[in-house]
C-alpha cells in the first residue's frame, strides 16, 4: 500500500500527453489557476484525458490542505488577540 502524498515526487508526470508535471500543477495552483487556466497554461487534459480524475484529485487534496491550513493560521491570528 502506498500513499500517494508521501510517494509521488514533484516531477512525476501527470499527464503523459502534455509532459505535465505534479509540481508544476502545484505551483500553478498556489498561483491561484483553477483546472481550466491549468489546462490551458501547461497543455494538460487537452490531449486523451485520461489524466482527468488524477488532476482533479490532486487539485481537490490541494485545496483542502490550503482550507485547513488557512483555518490554522486564522485560529493562530485569533488567539493572539
Ligand atoms: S494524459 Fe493528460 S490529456 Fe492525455
Amino acid at each position: 500500500m502506498n500513499s500517494d502524498e508521501a510517494t509521488t515526487p514533484a516531477d512525476a508526470v501527470m499527464c503523459h500527453c502534455s509532459g505535465t508535471k505534479r509540481g508544476n500543477i502545484q505551483s500553478l495552483f498556489e498561483q491561484g489557476l483553477d483546472v481550466d487556466a491549468i489546462s490551458r497554461w501547461t497543455g494538460a487534459l487537452s490531449g486523451c484525458g485520461g489524466c482527468e480524475w488524477d488532476i482533479a484529485e490532486f487539485l481537490k487534496e490541494l485545496a483542502e490542505q490550503q482550507s485547513s491550513t488557512s483555518g490554522l493560521s486564522r485560529a493562530q491570528v485569533d488567539s493572539t488577540k
